[in-house]
């Protein structure tokens, strides 16, 4: 699984991947926001639907934004069957872990497939602080496996691992009947994600757990660079690219 936002990178992985996923990470990657705690409804449904309308083989997925659904299972509904109708999608991901598994519970006995996303759970950030790595201590690791094992149980048809201890990870996927989806988690995960942006090597700092596939922001540059010296010195546009009287 990769994230997707957008129509054209959505039809470059779809070949590749079994799943796209249209993070709420767009809030940093696309929007410039600080965290995703700014990201609406609206953003999702709009770049919910551009992948869908890229991705003919891969699972879309739509991540639900901060405060769409934490306040009750009927809000949830609510707002994961408008994304689901608006964006053709096939299922959300929300995250949390045993306080929301009612909500789960409610979505997926309700025809609404619900991947789940435990660990480090980035629209808590300001609870948690930042985004250091979690289940440092015996009773956060304990905590983490009772939010998958809760999840899993509540219906989640896959679940998000973030930002924990390889040993928690591994011990999750061994426990919990459905697939697990590592991102900084272990490769023993049943599949992994990664932000598209981060592994195509479009910024230059990465997370640790990135391994950068590609050099996308250098080709930019080398691009616009070229681009703008051809304007510049009036090599471009050329003979190819003109309209000539036939
Ligand atoms: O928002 C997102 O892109 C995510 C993945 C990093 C798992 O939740």
């Amino acid at each position: 699984m990769l994230t997707a936002y957008t129509v054209r990178m959505a039809q470059l992985m779809d070949p590749h991947c079994d799943m796209l996923l249209v993070g709420d990470s767009l809030g940093q990657v696309i929007y410039g926001l600080p965290h995703t705690v700014a990201v609406t409804l609206e953003m999702m449904a709009a770049h919910g639907a551009a992948v869908v309308r890229g991705s003919y083989h891969a699972a879309v997925i739509v991540d639900m934004p901060f405060g769409s659904y934490e306040a009750s299972p009927e809000q949830a509904f609510v707002n994961a069957s408008r994304l689901l109708k608006e964006t053709g999608a096939a299922a959300v991901k929300l995250e949390g872990g045993k306080v929301l598994a009612p909500t789960v519970e409610f979505l997926t006995s309700r025809g609404i497939p619900v991947m789940a996303h435990v660990g480090l759970t980035p629209q808590a950030v300001n609870i948690l602080g930042g985004y250091g790595v979690r289940g440092k201590s015996d009773e956060e690791a304990k905590s983490i496996v009772e939010d998958a094992v809760a999840m899993a149980d509540a219906g989640a048809f896959a679940m998000v691992i973030e930002g924990v201890l390889e040993h928690i990870a591994i011990e999750i996927t061994q426990k919990i009947a459905c697939p697990t989806i590592g991102i900084g988690a272990s490769a023993q995960c049943d599949g992994q994600v990664l932000v598209a942006e981060d592994m195509l090597g479009l910024f230059d700092r990465v997370p640790k757990f990135v391994k950068k596939f590609g050099n996308m922001g250098v080709s930019v540059e080398n691009a616009v660079r070229e681009y703008a010296t051809g304007v510049r010195d009036r090599s471009f546009p050329g003979p190819d690219q003109l309209y000539e009287p036939v």
